[in-house]
Protein backbone atom coordinates (compact mmCIF):
# COMPACT_ATOMS: atom_id res chain seq x y z
CA UNK A 1 0.00 0.00 0.00
CA UNK A 2 0.86 3.52 -0.88
CA UNK A 3 1.55 6.05 2.06
CA UNK A 4 -0.95 8.54 -0.04
CA UNK A 5 -3.44 5.00 0.12
CA UNK A 6 -2.06 3.90 3.93
CA UNK A 7 -3.26 8.11 4.79
CA UNK A 8 -6.52 8.03 3.18
CA UNK A 9 -7.49 5.19 4.93
CA UNK A 10 -6.37 6.66 8.24
CA UNK A 11 -8.14 9.50 7.46
CA UNK A 12 -11.48 7.09 7.03
CA UNK A 13 -11.25 5.25 10.06
CA UNK A 14 -10.65 8.34 11.88
CA UNK A 15 -13.48 10.23 10.81
CA UNK A 16 -15.67 6.77 11.18
CA UNK A 17 -14.27 7.26 15.14
CA UNK A 18 -14.77 11.08 15.39
CA UNK A 19 -18.82 9.80 14.58
CA UNK A 20 -18.93 7.17 17.21
CA UNK A 21 -17.00 9.32 20.01
CA UNK A 22 -19.92 11.98 19.52
CA UNK A 23 -22.32 8.66 19.66
CA UNK A 24 -20.56 8.03 23.19
CA UNK A 25 -20.81 11.50 23.95
CA UNK A 26 -24.57 11.67 23.29
CA UNK A 27 -25.46 7.92 24.96
CA UNK A 28 -23.79 9.36 28.39
CA UNK A 29 -25.68 12.14 28.07
CA UNK A 30 -28.48 10.09 28.36
CA UNK A 31 -27.53 7.91 30.95
CA UNK A 32 -26.92 11.32 33.22
CA UNK A 33 -30.26 12.31 32.58
CA UNK A 34 -31.62 9.27 33.56
CA UNK A 35 -30.03 8.81 37.14
CA UNK A 36 -29.90 11.35 40.20
CA UNK A 37 -26.93 8.70 41.24
CA UNK A 38 -24.07 10.71 41.75
CA UNK A 39 -21.46 7.63 41.48
CA UNK A 40 -23.28 6.73 37.97
CA UNK A 41 -23.11 10.20 37.03
CA UNK A 42 -19.77 10.62 38.10
CA UNK A 43 -18.60 7.55 36.06
CA UNK A 44 -20.37 8.76 33.14
CA UNK A 45 -19.09 12.31 33.27
CA UNK A 46 -15.57 11.25 32.58
CA UNK A 47 -16.32 8.96 29.96
CA UNK A 48 -18.04 11.79 28.66
CA UNK A 49 -14.96 14.31 28.54
CA UNK A 50 -12.36 11.33 27.31
CA UNK A 51 -14.97 10.68 24.84
CA UNK A 52 -14.65 14.86 23.92
CA UNK A 53 -10.57 14.63 24.16
CA UNK A 54 -10.66 11.95 21.95
CA UNK A 55 -12.44 12.80 18.88
CA UNK A 56 -9.81 16.33 19.98
CA UNK A 57 -7.13 13.91 18.86
CA UNK A 58 -8.68 12.16 16.09
CA UNK A 59 -9.41 15.64 14.94
CA UNK A 60 -5.84 16.62 15.13
CA UNK A 61 -4.54 13.63 13.27
CA UNK A 62 -7.05 13.81 10.64
CA UNK A 63 -5.68 17.89 10.46
CA UNK A 64 -1.93 16.93 9.85
CA UNK A 65 -2.92 13.94 7.45
CA UNK A 66 -4.48 16.72 5.25
CA UNK A 67 -1.88 18.87 5.22
CA UNK A 68 -1.46 20.59 8.14
CA UNK A 69 2.43 20.84 9.47
CA UNK A 70 2.78 20.11 12.73
CA UNK A 71 6.50 19.65 13.71
CA UNK A 72 7.77 18.08 17.05
CA UNK A 73 12.20 18.57 17.02
CA UNK A 74 14.57 17.86 19.25
CA UNK A 75 15.08 21.88 20.54
CA UNK A 76 11.17 21.65 22.03
CA UNK A 77 11.66 18.74 23.59
CA UNK A 78 14.76 19.47 24.51
CA UNK A 79 13.12 23.24 26.53
CA UNK A 80 10.86 21.38 28.46
CA UNK A 81 12.26 18.15 29.43
CA UNK A 82 13.33 19.26 33.02
CA UNK A 83 9.69 19.81 33.55
CA UNK A 84 8.74 16.74 32.06
CA UNK A 85 11.30 14.91 34.12
CA UNK A 86 10.04 16.45 37.14
CA UNK A 87 6.32 15.85 36.33
CA UNK A 88 7.22 12.37 35.61
CA UNK A 89 8.55 12.16 39.19
CA UNK A 90 4.92 13.43 40.34
CA UNK A 91 3.36 10.77 38.51
CA UNK A 92 4.90 8.27 40.17
CA UNK A 93 3.45 9.57 43.30
CA UNK A 94 -0.13 8.84 42.01
CA UNK A 95 1.02 5.25 41.23
CA UNK A 96 2.24 4.84 44.96
CA UNK A 97 -0.59 6.98 46.78
CA UNK A 98 -3.31 4.78 44.13
CA UNK A 99 -1.26 1.21 45.29
CA UNK A 100 -1.44 2.63 48.93
CA UNK A 101 -5.07 3.49 49.41
CA UNK A 102 -6.00 -0.12 47.34
CA UNK A 103 -3.84 -2.34 49.63
CA UNK A 104 -5.92 -0.52 52.79
CA UNK A 105 -9.34 -1.02 51.47
CA UNK A 106 -8.37 -4.98 50.18
CA UNK A 107 -10.70 -6.93 51.78
CA UNK A 108 -12.91 -4.24 53.33
CA UNK A 109 -16.47 -4.05 51.52
CA UNK A 110 -15.99 -0.35 50.40
CA UNK A 111 -17.30 -1.29 47.05
CA UNK A 112 -17.12 2.65 45.67
CA UNK A 113 -14.04 3.62 46.98
CA UNK A 114 -12.40 0.39 45.31
CA UNK A 115 -13.98 0.88 42.60
CA UNK A 116 -12.80 5.09 41.78
CA UNK A 117 -9.31 3.95 43.11
CA UNK A 118 -9.16 1.54 40.54
CA UNK A 119 -9.77 3.75 37.86
CA UNK A 120 -7.58 6.67 39.07
CA UNK A 121 -4.99 4.27 39.00
CA UNK A 122 -5.41 3.11 35.65
CA UNK A 123 -5.87 6.59 34.47
CA UNK A 124 -2.17 7.22 36.44
CA UNK A 125 -0.77 4.57 34.68
CA UNK A 126 -2.05 6.16 30.96
CA UNK A 127 0.16 9.35 32.53
CA UNK A 128 3.03 7.35 32.81
CA UNK A 129 2.90 5.29 29.97
CA UNK A 130 2.24 8.44 27.42
CA UNK A 131 5.45 10.06 29.19
CA UNK A 132 7.61 6.74 28.70
CA UNK A 133 6.50 6.67 25.23
CA UNK A 134 7.64 10.11 24.61
CA UNK A 135 10.53 10.03 26.14
CA UNK A 136 11.65 6.64 23.99
CA UNK A 137 10.79 9.37 21.03
CA UNK A 138 12.94 11.91 22.54
CA UNK A 139 15.23 9.50 22.50
CA UNK A 140 15.25 8.35 18.89
CA UNK A 141 15.78 11.43 18.32
CA UNK A 142 19.32 11.07 20.18
CA UNK A 143 20.87 8.49 18.97
CA UNK A 144 23.94 8.86 20.72
CA UNK A 145 22.48 9.83 23.93
FE1 LIG B 1 -13.07 7.04 23.09
FE1 LIG C 1 -1.63 11.85 36.56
Amino acid sequence: MSTKEVQDRLVHILNRWKKVEDASVASTGNVIDKTNNPVIRLVMDLIQRDSQFHYHVQDFMVDILEGKTVTLNPDELEVIWDGVEKHIEIEKQTIELAKEALLLLKGRKMVIHEYLLNYLMIDEEKHNIILDTLSTIKKGMYPYG
